[in-house]
């Protein structure tokens, strides 16, 4: 195993874990006015709407996908029944509704980001390597699940949960194909551009807003021969 190896996968993507931990505090504590996902809904909605709620629930399906099918060892499907090719199957399948979602989605996020004028005045580079990023990293995602012909499930799997557990050993990711490595490898430059940019949404999803109490909205109409007392009521 030569060096560019062991930098490429092991080195490289606990730089970019050690930048989104450390990045992601710092920003939290030093800038929280700006932690949002700066939205252009009140800028143009339509085009927003369709391409948002796709690339939305494509992301966040696939980011569940990824977690779920190479987190946790094949040994544990076994158990349950899933041999090695039913969960390459499933990954297959489900990687491709879903990839090709948050393709679709986030195709038609840049092209209102770079075609509609009010949204383009406010846009920044900042903005645009995001959505060039996330399309990078969807689409080599995409071209694997079309036509990567690789197991992944005794590699790249594997060597992530390496890496997660402080266990990383790069020479899993040797003859791995070059699309895979690819995308592994824009994916945590990704996350560790996350904390410099808009994605800092992603780690205040609104989760509670579904448990909260719910606020109660009163209509006043003051009675049409009210006295002024009763008006002000
Ligand atoms: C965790 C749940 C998430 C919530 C609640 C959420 C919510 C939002 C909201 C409210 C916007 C602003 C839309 C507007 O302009 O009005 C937005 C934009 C965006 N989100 Fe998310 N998001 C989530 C997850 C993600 C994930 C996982 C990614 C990518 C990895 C992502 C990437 C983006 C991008 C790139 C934009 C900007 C789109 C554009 O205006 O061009 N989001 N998100």
């Amino acid at each position: 195993m030569d060096l560019a190896h062991i930098l490429a996968f092991t080195v490289f993507p606990y730089m970019c874990l050690a930048t989104f931990v450390l990045g992601h505090s710092y920003r939290y504590i030093t800038d929280r006015y700006h932690w949002n996902a700066r939205s252009s809904e009140f800028l143009e909605k339509r085009s927003l709407f369709a391409g948002s709620v796709i690339f939305h629930w494509g992301i966040i399906l696939t980011f569940f996908g990824h977690a779920g099918g190479m987190l946790v060892p094949q040994r544990y499907f076994d158990l349950v029944g899933i041999d090695d090719q039913a969960h390459l199957a499933i990954a297959h399948w489900s990687g491709l509704a879903v990839g090709i979602a948050a393709f679709v989605g986030i195709v038609l996020l840049l092209w209102r980001r770079l075609t509609h004028p009010r949204v383009r005045a406010v846009s920044t580079i900042n903005d645009t390597i995001t959505v060039f990023g996330l399309l990078f990293v969807i689409t080599t995602g995409l071209f694997n699940v079309l036509f990567g012909d690789h197991n992944v499930l005794y590699t790249v799997a594997p060597w992530i949960r390496g890496i997660v557990t402080f266990t990383p050993d790069a020479a899993l990711m040797q003859g791995v194909p070059i699309s895979f490595q690819l995308h592994v490898t824009a994916a945590w430059a990704l996350l560790a551009f996350s904390p410099f940019s808009r994605l800092v949404h992603i780690w205040s999803a609104p989760v509670f807003y579904l448990f909260r109490r719910r606020v109660l909205f009163r209509r006043h109409v003051a009675p049409a021969r009210a006295t002024p007392d009763a008006r002000r009521i």
